[in-house]
C-alpha cells in the first residue's frame, strides 16, 4: 500500500527549478513556493537584476539564484542556460512565465444609450496602437517562451537521465517537464485588454499542446497554467480599476458575474497548484492547460 500523506505526495525536496519572470508576480509566487518546501535550487530569470534578489530575499531557505536574463534573445537565453548549467548537473522543471500584457487595445465603450461607437471611432482607436506593439506582445509571450524551452533541453534531458531504472510495483520518478504560463485570455473571444494578449495567450496554449506531443518520446512533460485574476504589476490596472486596494483575495472583492469566486487568485492558490505539478503526484499530468481563474472562464461570454 503505497503512503498517502501529503507530506509525501507533494514533496518537492531538492528538485531543481528554473523560471522565468522570477522577478515579480506569478513567478515569484512559484519561486517562493518551491524554496519554502525544501526544492535544491530556483533559478530565477528575467531582465531586472534587483527585483530578481528581491525575490532571493523573500525565500528565507536560501535556494532562489538570480540569474539575468531577456528571453527576447538567443543569446541572453544561451547565456543564461551557460549560467545555469554551471551551478547544477539538471533541470527538473523548466517553468516558462516571463509575459507582458502590451498596450490595451480595446474597443472604444458604447455611448450611454448603448449606440455602438462608428467604425471609424473603432479604427482610430485600434489603428493608433503601433505595430511593432503588438508584435513585441507575441514577440515576449510566444517566441520568448519557445526558444526559453529550446535553450533548456539539454539540462531537462539531463534529469531525465538521472531517473533510477524502473522496478516492478514501485512508481517510478516523474519525468522532467515544462510548465508554460498561459492565461484564460486565450480561450475568450470579447476582448477585456487587448487582441495582442489575448491571441498570445491562445498560441501559448497551443503550443504547450504541440510541445507535450513533439517531445513525447523524449520523456518531457508539457502543461500549461492558464490563470484568472491574480494580482501582480500587471493586473495592477484591473484591481484599482475595480476600486480595490490590496490584492482583492477575501469574498466580495469582485462581482459574481466578473468572477463566481468574488475574490482574486492567492498566493495559496497559486502554490498549491505548482506543488502539485512539482511533485511525484503531478507526475502522470502531460499536455493540460490548468485553469486556475475562480470560475471567470464559466461566466465570461464568448469563449471556446
Ligand atoms: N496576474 C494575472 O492575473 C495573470 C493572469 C493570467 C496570466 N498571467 C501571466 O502570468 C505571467 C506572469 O505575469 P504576472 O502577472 O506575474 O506579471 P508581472 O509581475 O508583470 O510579471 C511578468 C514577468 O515577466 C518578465 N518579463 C517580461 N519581459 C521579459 C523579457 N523580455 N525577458 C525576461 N523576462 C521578461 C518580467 O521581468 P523583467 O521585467 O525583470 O524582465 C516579470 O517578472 C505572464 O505570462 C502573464 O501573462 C497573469
Amino acid at each position: 500500500m503505497a503512503n498517502l500523506q501529503a507530506s509525501r505526495l507533494f514533496s518537492v525536496q531538492d528538485r531543481v527549478v528554473v523560471i522565468t519572470g522570477g522577478g515579480s508576480g506569478l513567478g515569484r509566487i512559484m519561486a517562493r513556493a518551491l524554496d519554502a518546501n525544501n526544492v535544491s535550487k530556483v533559478f530565477v530569470l528575467g531582465r531586472r537584476e534587483d527585483a530578481l534578489r528581491e525575490t532571493g530575499a523573500q525565500a528565507p531557505n536560501s535556494s532562489v539564484i538570480p540569474v539575468q536574463c531577456d528571453i527576447t534573445s538567443k543569446e541572453s537565453l544561451e547565456a543564461a542556460y551557460k549560467t545555469v548549467a554551471s551551478q547544477t548537473s539538471h533541470v527538473d522543471l523548466l517553468i516558462a512565465n516571463s509575459g507582458i500584457m502590451g498596450p490595451l487595445m480595446r474597443h472604444p465603450p458604447p455611448a450611454a444609450d448603448g449606440t455602438l461607437p462608428s467604425l471609424s471611432a473603432v479604427r482610430d482607436e485600434l489603428f493608433s496602437v503601433p505595430m511593432e506593439e503588438f508584435s513585441n506582445v507575441l514577440n515576449v509571450n510566444v517566441t520568448g517562451s519557445y526558444y526559453t524551452v529550446l535553450a533548456f533541453l539539454p539540462l531537462l534531458e539531463a534529469a531525465n537521465k538521472r531517473r533510477n531504472a524502473p522496478q516492478a510495483g514501485v512508481l517510478s520518478e516523474p519525468t522532467a517537464q515544462v510548465i508554460i504560463t498561459s492565461s484564460i485570455a486565450g480561450f475568450i473571444r470579447k476582448v477585456p485588454f487587448s487582441y495582442a494578449y489575448n491571441a498570445s495567450k491562445s498560441a501559448t496554449t497551443h503550443l504547450v499542446k504541440m510541445l507535450a506531443t513533439n517531445f513525447a518520446a523524449y520523456d518531457i512533460r508539457f502543461n500549461g497554467i492558464s490563470p484568472g485574476l491574480y494580482y501582480s504589476d500587471m493586473a495592477d490596472h484591473i484591481f484599482s480599476g475595480a476600486g480595490i486596494k490590496d490584492a482583492g483575495i477575501s469574498d466580495g472583492s469582485f462581482p459574481r458575474d466578473m468572477i463566481p469566486a468574488t475574490r482574486g487568485g492567492s498566493e495559496e492558490d497559486l502554490a498549491g497548484l505548482i506543488l502539485w505539478l512539482a511533485s511525484a503526484s503531478g507526475g502522470y499530468v502531460n499536455g493540460n492547460i490548468l485553469v486556475t481563474d475562480g470560475g471567470r472562464l464559466s461566466v465570461v461570454p464568448a469563449v471556446y
